[in-house]
C-alpha cells in the first residue's frame, strides 16, 4: 500500500506545482477548456467551494515546505474577505470556505488575522441555528429554487461544516459553539440517517415551531434516494462529530453509513454510482464521492479499536485506488480527479476543484501525514 501510495502522491505534488503556477492566488472551482479559466474571487466570492483551492495549497505547504504555496494560499485567503464584507451571500458552507483557508492557515503559521477569519466565520454559521428545530439553516432564498422557501432545510452537508465550531469553542473556551453543532448533529441524525445506513439530502423542518415536515431528495435522484456525495458527507461528518465530542451515537452513525456506502461503491468497483438509487441507466458515476468517503473511512479508522482499523483502512485504500483510474496526470491541463457530478439532474461530468482536495487528503492520510483541516 505505502508504495503505491507513495506514488500517487509524487503524481498530484507534480500535477499541482505545474497547476498553481498558472493559478496561484485565482479561486479556481472546475475547468473550461482544460484549464481554470474562471476565478470564483471575482465570479461569485461566496462560491462554496471557495476554499478547496486554499486546501490544497496548505496540504501541499504542509508537505513540501515550499513557500510558493503558502503565498498563494495567503493570497487566496486574503480575497475571501470580500465574502465577510458582502454578508448577503454567506452560508451553511462557511466551514467549507474557512476552515481550508483562514483556519489551516492559523494552524500551519499561527497568523492571528487567520485566526480571526475564522472565529468570524464560525459567528456567521453560528447564527443560521434556529433553536426551534435545533438546527443550521441551508443556503439562502436565491439558492433555491423559485417558489421554495428553504427557511426551514437543513442538509447533510452540514456536517462537514460543524467542525468550524467545535474549532472555535477550542479556541475561545466558550462551549456556545460546540453546544450549537451537537444540537444540529442530533437533528441531522433524527431526521435525514435511514436505518439502513442511508440517508436524505435536505430536511425540512416548521422554522416556527421546528416540527420535521419531511425530505426532500436535493441533489439526489429523488425523495427516499441516497446521493453518494450526501452519503460521503455524513459519514466522513458524523467521524469528525466524534472526534470532537467523544459521543458513541456519532461514531455509530459514521459507522452504520459507512457500511452502507462501501456495501453499495462495491458493485460498481468503488468507483461511486452518483446516487446509490438511481435507475440502472444511464451509468451516473460521480468520483468525488468516492474520494471524500475515503477519507471518512480513513478518519473512522482512527477511533475504532485495533482489529477494526484495518477494514476501514482497506476500504479507503479501494476508493482511492477506483479513483486513480479517472485522474488525469496531463501536466497541461489543470485538475487531477475527473467524472464528477455537481447533481444527478442537470449538469455534466466534469472535475470539481473539492475531488482534488480530497484525493490530495486521502493519500496523504493513507501514509499517516498531512494535517487537519477540519
Ligand atoms: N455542498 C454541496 C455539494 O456537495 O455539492
Amino acid at each position: 500500500m505505502t508504495a503505491w501510495a507513495e506514488g500517487i502522491l509524487e503524481k498530484i505534488i507534480h500535477k499541482i506545482s505545474a497547476e498553481s503556477n498558472r493559478v496561484g492566488g485565482k479561486i479556481p472551482y472546475w475547468t473550461k477548456n482544460g484549464r481554470y479559466e474562471e476565478d470564483y474571487g471575482t465570479k461569485d466570492i461566496s462560491w462554496w467551494t471557495n476554499g478547496f483551492w486554499c486546501g490544497i495549497l496548505w496540504q501541499m505547504y504542509h508537505e513540501t515546505g515550499e513557500e510558493k504555496y503558502r503565498r498563494q494560499a495567503e493570497a487566496a485567503e486574503e480575497r475571501l474577505d470580500r465574502a465577510f464584507a458582502e454578508f448577503t451571500g454567506l452560508h451553511h458552507d462557511a466551514g467549507f470556505m474557512w476552515l481550508h483557508s483562514a483556519v489551516a492557515d492559523y494552524r500551519l503559521t499561527g497568523s492571528e488575522k487567520s485566526r480571526i477569519r475564522g472565529l468570524k466565520a464560525a459567528s456567521v454559521l453560528a447564527g443560521r441555528f434556529n433553536p426551534a428545530g435545533g438546527f443550521l439553516k441551508a443556503w439562502n432564498p436565491s439558492c433555491v429554487g423559485e417558489g421554495e422557501d428553504c427557511t426551514g432545510w437543513t442538509i447533510v452537508d452540514s456536517m462537514m461544516n460543524i467542525p468550524l465550531l467545535y474549532w472555535a469553542s477550542g479556541e475561545t473556551g466558550d462551549p456556545r459553539f460546540s453546544h450549537i453543532a451537537k444540537i444540529h448533529a442530533d437533528t441531522v441524525l433524527r431526521c435525514l440517517v435511514r436505518e439502513d445506513g442511508s440517508c436524505g439530502h435536505i430536511a425540512c423542518l416548521d422554522p416556527e415551531t421546528g416540527e420535521f415536515l419531511g425530505t426532500q431528495g436535493g441533489q439526489g435522484y429523488g425523495e427516499g434516494s441516497s446521493w453518494s456525495r450526501g452519503q460521503a458527507w455524513i459519514l466522513y461528518g458524523f467521524a469528525l462529530s466524534y472526534r470532537y465530542t467523544g459521543r458513541q451515537a456519532y461514531l455509530d452513525a459514521a459507522k452504520r453509513t459507512a457500511h452502507y456506502f462501501a456495501a453499495n461503491a462495491a458493485l460498481t468497483d468503488f468507483l461511486p454510482l452518483c446516487d446509490f438509487r438511481q435507475p440502472g441507466t444511464p451509468d451516473v458515476r460521480d468520483a468525488s464521492a468516492g474520494v471524500c468517503a475515503a477519507c471518512g473511512f480513513l478518519e473512522i479508522a482512527e477511533h475504532v479499536p485495533e482489529g477494526e482499523r484495518g477494514l476501514y483502512r482497506e476500504w479507503g485504500e479501494k476508493l482511492l485506488r477506483a479513483a486513480e483510474n479517472v485522474c488525469s496526470w496531463d501536466l497541461d491541463r489543470d485538475s487531477i480527479l475527473q467524472k464528477c457530478r455537481v447533481a444527478y439532474h442537470g449538469g455534466r461530468e466534469t472535475d470539481l476543484i473539492y475531488g482534488d482536495y480530497f484525493l490530495l487528503e486521502g493519500v496523504l492520510r493513507l501514509l499517516r501525514r498531512g494535517f487537519l483541516i477540519w
